[in-house]
């Protein structure tokens, strides 16, 4: 006969943190954040810990270089999306490596003859006004010119106008050598007024550019993630089809950590992955999943995971509970597996981190899966909102869109997160593709995420995770409390066009 589970599986929206007592020293500012990204013996440190708990999920439409970048420097990781060729991802995660802080690869090139037209478009979609106008239009060409937009007058000129007759050009332009510190860099910004400051090497092509913001905003990283190099920290997803080809290339490339990026983790696939990269790379660090409950923990943690991911048919974009039936719903399964995590800490002594990953809408749920135990979270569509993720930003009737689709869409055609050793093509869709209101910049909105969570954590007396683990006190709430939790019984402001 089959197994019935005796409670049903609830999400987050059902559930909330009940306060504990506060004292003096639990302040915002006092709470740490900090948690363990890889397995470690009792008494030892993690080879990798996070400064915040959040990654970025495995995915075309979140993960590329720059979000990895733009994560690292708030304290997270992303995962780059395995779902392309070996040779683009290890230069995805080069490029993450090789980035120094403070000194960008211009992506915003045209060519002296780009047109107006073509300059607004090109700002439109990649929300930058400063240009480099390259004999060739590549990022490291012979620097022809500048082009903001002080030089243009969009009511006053024809689209047809090319660049060469109104960028500033490089005779009128300050710049630097490529082997110029970003200090020194920003005295020269300082001493010249300027907002932007390119570095060349000695043909005159362009290396890097130094923006006057980000200097301030370098400065403000108190919690950037980085190596023993002072590189930024970067992981990078994989398969179980063709990793002895492409966790070679990831991990030559720098990749920190990797993780096997598949729909269901409790496999045999899982553990022979995990097999040969221990065997073959000892020092490797690769988490796994996705499991949904304690025996597909202990699989995974005996075969080695460095941590393990739970979560299947929660994420925004999945139709795999609607498609196949499986599935749990994430709070339970986060609360089940990571029970079985400190069993088998108590058991063995080796602690492997839990990572929620997927179902997250709100906030506050960020906190439920943490009080509930998780180590870190996996976010998809939070992520995908922001400037950094790699997709279009669109206007639909006048409201800015991000697109977001999920890896098991035709779009993202990703089969071998789905394989279960068939044919490598994706029979039928496990996910969506869709859009999600554009959100801004990923430090702001981390930034405010972040000041919620602390202030939930200092409600229930917490001034750590671990702390919040053996505090929290959760409660199932009723359908008509959920009601009650809304603004409820007024009308709003807005309903009469604000406030006067
Ligand atoms: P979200 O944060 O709720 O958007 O969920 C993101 C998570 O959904 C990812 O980290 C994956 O685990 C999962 N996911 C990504 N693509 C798909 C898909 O196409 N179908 C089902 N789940 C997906």
């Amino acid at each position: 006969m089959a197994f019935y589970f005796k409670e049903p599986a609830h999400t987050f929206g059902e559930y909330l943190l009940v306060p504990g007592y506060s004292s003096d020293k639990c302040i915002p500012a006092n709470v740490s954040l900090k948690t363990p990204l890889v397995r470690f013996r009792k008494g030892e440190e993690p080879a990798i810990t996070l400064n915040i708990p959040m990654v970025s999920a495995i995915m075309q439409s979140v993960s590329d270089d720059n979000m990895a970048i733009a994560l690292a420097k708030e304290g997270g990781v992303s995962f780059i999306y395995g779902s392309q060729t070996v040779e683009q991802e290890a230069a995805m995660v080069s490029r993450v490596k090789h980035y120094k802080s403070g000194f960008v690869s211009s992506d915003s090139n045209i060519k002296p003859t780009t047109t107006l037209g073509e300059i607004l478009e090109l700002r439109d979609k990649t929300n930058h006004s400063t240009m480099a106008v390259t004999e060739d239009g590549t990022p490291t060409g012979k620097l022809l010119g500048i082009v903001t937009s002080r030089d243009y007058r969009v009511t006053r000129m024809s689209m047809d106008t090319q660049a060469k007759e109104f960028m500033t050009p490089f005779e009128k332009l300050v710049y630097a050598g490529v082997n110029t510190t970003l200090s020194e860099a920003n005295d020269i910004i300082w001493d010249n007024k300027l907002n932007m400051l390119p570095l060349i090497d000695k043909d005159q092509r362009l290396r890097y550019m130094v923006f006057r913001k980000d200097y301030t905003d370098n400065k403000e990283n108190t919690l950037e993630l980085t190596d023993s190099d002072k590189r930024y920290l970067v992981g990078a997803g994989i398969n179980t089809r063709d990793y002895a080809e492409r966790v070679p290339a990831l991990l030559k490339a720098g990749a920190d950590v990797l993780c096997i990026d598949s729909s269901e983790g409790f496999s045999e696939w899982q553990r022979i992955t995990l097999k040969y990269i221990h065997e073959n790379f000892p020092e490797a660090k690769v988490g796994a999943g996705n499991v949904v409950d304690a025996d597909g923990f202990r699989f995974l943690a005996d075969a080695g995971a460095d941590f393990v991911k739970v979560g299947i048919g929660g994420g925004s974009i999945c139709i795999t509970r609607e498609t196949k039936g499986i599935g749990r719903g994430q709070a339970t399964a986060v609360i089940d597996v990571c029970k079985a995590r400190d069993e088998y800490y108590e058991e063995t002594g080796v602690y492997v981190p839990v990572c929620s990953d997927g179902g997250i809408v709100h906030d506050y749920h960020m906190t439920l899966a943490l009080a509930m135990g998780a180590d870190f979270l996996m976010l998809g569509r939070y992520f995908s909102r922001f400037d950094e993720s790699p997709t279009n930003k669109i206007k639909l009737n006048g409201t800015y869109y991000k697109e977001y689709w999920g890896e098991g869409s035709n779009r993202a055609r990703n089969w071998q997160r789905y394989d279960l050793g068939g044919d490598k093509k994706l029979s039928f869709e496990e996910g969506v593709d869709s859009y999600v209101p554009y959100a801004g910049s990923l430090k702001d909105n981390v930034g405010v995420t972040l000041a919620k969570m602390r202030s939930t954590m200092c409600n229930c007396g917490a001034l750590n995770l671990k702390e919040l683990r053996d505090k929290a006190k959760l409660t199932l709430v009723s359908s008509t409390s959920i009601v009650e939790g809304g603004s409820h019984d007024v009308i709003l402001h807005e309903k009469f066009g604000g406030r006067n």
